[in-house]
């Protein structure tokens, strides 16, 4: 299959009279898989009602079909009618956070959304995203759409049109390119369902953010403790990894080139994970910087980009800095730390 690419106009200002968002539309509701922006990351959408459709998303990425996909919304109505007994506190975060990064898992309005979406669980996964070309597109085509990101099952989520070509290239209908995505990591998911809201992935909210404006937040214990069987089944798989094997050290630079130095003496090819501000101070094969250690919402932006970025240094292996565990650093970390298969060593 031909995979088109319909490049977005900046100047544009209405999305909505835009040919190639009607285009991209049509296949949509032709039931083929189209790939758009989202102000976290790429998705590959289809219709969310489609079970042959939704089917194309789990091929095209190779993805389990036991992990369930987000419904993307652009309006409220949709809302009611995917889900139901929506509690206080998903209706207070939807006034404030709504469109934006925070995907809610409430219970699932029956004989809607397919099974296919749900992976047979009674509840399903919303999101308004907060970027315009997602919007216009979910609109024009009148779908829910489910979308996951528009990656390659296992590898970094992609962060601009280029990734998701590289990964999907003959594989979908299209792929809408408005440019980099802004925030670089994906959606929190919140689980709703429970009495406290649990929080199954941390991403674009924080758990501060959260807090602040619901109270009480739990967090899924397979976040606090990699042994613990996750909530969100797609938080079990190896996620993230770029082909070298990925160790993230914590300790200082100088541990850090230690490590480096010792692997390059035994003849490897070794790349570091690092930061503006620390970007000169490393001798390694490939020294690639995520963004500024003084603003994390640099890094998350960059994070995937320069995983994949190491795949094309061919390096035999990686070693990353450490990033403080609070703030939208605590998605960064996760994200880190499945990309390193959990491997972390300490500075004595
Ligand atoms: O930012 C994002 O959320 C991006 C953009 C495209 O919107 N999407 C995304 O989708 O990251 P995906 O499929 O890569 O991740 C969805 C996560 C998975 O971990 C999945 O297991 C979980 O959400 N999930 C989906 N439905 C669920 C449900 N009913 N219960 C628990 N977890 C669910
Ligand atoms: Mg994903």
């Amino acid at each position: 299959m031909e995979t088109k690419i319909w490049v977005v106009d900046k100047f544009v200002d209405k999305y909505e009279l835009y040919p190639q968002i009607s285009q991209a539309a049509e296949l949509l509701r032709a039931g083929e898989v189209v790939a758009f922006p989202t102000e976290t990351v790429y998705g590959l959408g289809a219709n969310a009602a489609s079970s042959a459709a939704v089917k194309k998303i789990f091929q095209a990425k190779g993805r389990p079909s036991d992990n369930p996909l987000i419904v993307h919304i652009a309006d409220y109505d949709q809302l009611g009618q995917i889900a139901v007994d929506i509690p206080d506190v998903a209706q207070t975060l939807i006034e404030r956070l709504w469109p934006g990064p925070l995907t809610m898992v409430l219970k699932k309005r029956k004989n809607v959304v397919c099974e296919e979406v749900t992976a047979g669980l009674a509840s399903v996964a919303v999101r308004m995203p907060a970027h315009p070309v997602a919007l216009a597109l979910i609109r024009e085509s009148g779908l829910p759409l489910a979308a996951p990101s528009a990656n390659r099952s296992g590898k970094p989520s992609p962060t601009s049109a280029m990734h998701v070509l590289a990964d999907l290239n003959g594989k979908i209908a299209g792929i809408v390119d408005d440019g980099p995505t802004g925030i670089g990591v994906e959606s929190t998911v919140l689980d709703c369902t429970t009495d406290i809201p649990t929080i199954l992935r941390p991403g674009g909210v924080t758990k501060e953010e959260l807090e602040h404006l619901i109270g009480r937040v739990h967090v899924d214990a397979a976040l606090l403790n990699e042994k613990e069987k996750p909530k969100a089944p797609g938080m079990k798989y190896t996620h993230y990894a770029p082909r070298a094997p990925l160790t993230i050290v914590e300790g200082t630079s100088g541990f850090l080139q230690q490590l480096v130095d010792e692997q390059r003496a035994l003849g490897k090819k070794v790349g570091v994970l690092t930061t503006e501000e620390r970007q000169l101070t490393y001798r390694a094969d490939a020294v690639i910087s995520c963004g500024k250690r003084s603003d994390l919402y640099t890094v998350a932006r960059h994070l995937y980009d320069a995983l994949r970025a190491f795949d094309e240094a061919e390096v035999d292996m990686i070693y990353s800095e450490c990033f403080p565990n609070h703030g939208i650093g605590t998605a960064i970390m996760n994200r880190l730390k499945k990309a390193a298969g959990y491997r972390v060593l300490y500075e004595k």
